[in-house]
């Protein structure tokens, strides 16, 4: 039966009767403009103007869509009260509620039909790729770095200058998969919510708790056969005297890794990681600083429980709940983050430009600055630079007539090494976020290798002899390793 022209007069006469109030002529307002922004944000990005700024990113792809959303929900909403309004008023029920029949012979209904179902594609196309670009954009280092700037900044200057530094905060700390993007981004919301009140804390939290295990993640990158063999390493350290004198520690690091099937196998990441040993342990404070019990299960199904003099061995239901696995970072809790001591970040600078070398007491008193205490990270590497200028106008007047340009440039890397990783905003630094690799400043490898970690009937314990990890080729020497007599003799 085809629908008369009064039945579709009465229709849109309705439809426009109950559009015509604020809420939904809003709702419109806000849908259209946001459409159009978005689309024009998409048209910028396209051309390349929107990729370095985070803030513009969380604008056109999360909150324009929340406006879009929002006017789309308004326009029933008001239509809605509106109807209600003029049953009040007393218009006939059977005017209101009457459901007109629609026939799609009518050549103008069909161009209506066809306009609304062209809208709802657009509004689907919009609201499918914003979401497309929200999560793009949250995925992004830029995103995770520097939105939320005063709270990421120790976290994200680290990052930049470690080796890393191309890879992008996701790839660890979300990982492949959806579940675990489900829960990041929960786990975002909770975070944005702190920041909004700024009642996060500083400086944030470490050991993360809910890390992803660390196997899923960096065995994306770092796969086990990769690691086998030594690796030798060089530390240049320098002294605070006069002449920043350095001292030279060559040492072959038995890193290792492997696999049993090629027969190449053994080193630090076999025997804690990639053999059948498994190692867990338990801590006595929530930092993992201090470990106070370990067991070690051999592939023979042999176990060894490892406990300092005196310390009792917790029940197994302590254990269930307690205890550890180890893995990648109990060692690597610094691979990207790394906060370096005030003396390493100066050595690492001496070795990058050896001519500071030869400004007296460059290490002692840029050292001195480093350590004290500054309110702020920009008052801090002002203060730093200060300290180097006045030591050498005063001390030293003549050096400074002859080579300020070279003092300047020692001043500002130190001032630099200061900004990389010293955050008192966030309270962050190298004592807060100590490094596990190792055992230099920071107990690191020591905190199981100490010696004092043995099995009750003390036929085994956790060794410390220098030569378990790394075999000296100079320690602590004046002169670095003349690697070619090394070689050749
Ligand atoms: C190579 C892997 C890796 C990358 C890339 C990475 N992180 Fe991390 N991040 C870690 C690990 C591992 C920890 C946990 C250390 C722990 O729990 O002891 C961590 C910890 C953190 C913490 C907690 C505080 C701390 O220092 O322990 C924050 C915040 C953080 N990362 C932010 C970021 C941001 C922002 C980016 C990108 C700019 C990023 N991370 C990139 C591995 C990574
Ligand atoms: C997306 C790939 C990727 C992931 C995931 C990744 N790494 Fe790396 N990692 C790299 C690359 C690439 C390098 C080499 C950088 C270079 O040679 O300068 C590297 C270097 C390293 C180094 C050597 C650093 C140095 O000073 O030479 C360590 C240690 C390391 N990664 C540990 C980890 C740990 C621990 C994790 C997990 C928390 C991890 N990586 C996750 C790609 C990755
Ligand atoms: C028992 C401690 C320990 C554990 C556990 C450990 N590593 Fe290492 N790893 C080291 C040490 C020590 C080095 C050498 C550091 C140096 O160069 O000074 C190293 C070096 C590396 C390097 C640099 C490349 C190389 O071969 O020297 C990478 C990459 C790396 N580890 C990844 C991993 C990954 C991934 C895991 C987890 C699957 C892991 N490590 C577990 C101690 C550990
Ligand atoms: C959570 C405790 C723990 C930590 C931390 C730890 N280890 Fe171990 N490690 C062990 C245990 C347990 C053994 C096996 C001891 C035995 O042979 O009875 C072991 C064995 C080793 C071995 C093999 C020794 C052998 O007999 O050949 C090396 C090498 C080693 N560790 C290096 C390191 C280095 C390097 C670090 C720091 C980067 C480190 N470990 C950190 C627990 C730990
Ligand atoms: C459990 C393993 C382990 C044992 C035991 C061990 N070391 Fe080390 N040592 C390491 C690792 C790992 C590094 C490399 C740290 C890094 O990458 O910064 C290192 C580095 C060093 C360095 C260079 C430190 C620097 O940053 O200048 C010296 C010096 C050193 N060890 C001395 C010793 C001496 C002396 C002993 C014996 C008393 C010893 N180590 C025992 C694992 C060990």
């Amino acid at each position: 039966m085809a629908a008369s022209s009064h039945d579709r007069k009465a229709l849109f006469g309705r439809l426009f009767n109950y559009a015509n109030n604020g809420i939904t002529i809003a709702g419109i307002v806000l849908t259209t403009l946001s459409a159009l922004l978005i689309v024009t944000f998409m048209i910028v990005e396209l051309s390349g103007g929107l990729k370095h700024n985070p803030y513009m990113g969380l604008f056109a792809y999360v909150a324009l869509p929340g406006i879009f959303v929002i006017g789309l929900i308004e326009i029933p909403i008001g239509m809605w009260r509106r109807r209600g309004k003029l049953i009040r008023q007393g218009a006939t029920e059977k005017e209101l509620s009457s459901y007109p029949r629609l026939d799609f012979n009518d050549p103008r209904l069909r161009r209506i039909g066809t306009l609304v179902l062209g809208l709802t594609v657009v509004n689907a196309v919009i609201l499918g790729s914003t979401s497309f670009m929200a999560v793009e954009k949250m995925e992004s280092v830029e995103f995770c770095g520097e939105t939320c700037h005063t709270v990421m900044q120790p976290e994200n200057t680290a990052y930049q200058n470690s080796p890393h530094s191309r890879v992008a905060c996701v790839e660890c700390h979300i990982g492949p998969g959806a579940s675990w993007f489900v829960r990041s981004k929960i786990d975002g919301l909770r975070q944005v919510w702190h920041t909004a009140l700024g009642d996060y804390s500083r400086p944030i939290h470490t050991p993360l708790k809910n890390l992803r295990p660390a196997r899923e993640t960096c065995e994306h990158c770092h796969w086990p056969t990769k690691h086998h063999g030594d690796k030798l390493r060089t530390f240049n350290r320098y002294d605070t005297d006069e002449g920043n004198t350095p001292n030279y520690t060559t040492l072959l690091l038995k890193t290792g890794g492997g696999r049993l099937s090629t027969g190449q196998y053994g080193g630090i990441h076999w025997w804690h990681i990639y053999s059948d040993n498994k190692i867990r342990f338990v801590t006595g404070d929530e930092r993992k600083e201090e470990i106070l019990w370990v067991e070690l299960t051999m592939p023979s199904g042999e176990v060894r429980t490892y406990a300092r003099d005196g310390e009792e061995i917790p029940d197994q239901t302590t254990l269930e709940k307690q205890a550890r696995v180890m893995d990648c970072m109990d060692c690597h809790n610094r691979p990207t983050h790394l906060f370096q001591t005030p003396a390493k970040a100066l050595d690492a600078e001496l070795d990058a430009y050896p001519l500071f070398r030869e400004l007296p007491y460059f290490k002692k008193t840029a050292l001195a600055a480093l350590t004290a205490g500054y309110a702020t990270r920009d008052e801090g590497m002002a203060a730093v630079s200060a300290a180097l200028t006045d030591f050498y106008k005063a001390d030293y007047p003549d050096l400074w007539d002859a080579d300020q340009e070279l003092i300047m440039q020692a001043a500002e890397a130190a001032s630099q090494a200061y900004g990389r990783n010293t955050f008192p905003e966030m309270d962050t630094d190298w004592q807060s976020h100590p490094n596990h690799i190792g055992h230099d400043d920071f107990d690191g490898c020591m905190r199981c290798h100490d010696g004092e970690l043995m099995t009750s009937d003390e036929e085994h314990y956790i060794p410390m002899d220098c030569d378990t990890c790394h075999v000296f080729r100079t320690h602590e020497s004046p002169a670095p390793l003349d690697l070619e007599a090394a070689l050749n003799g």
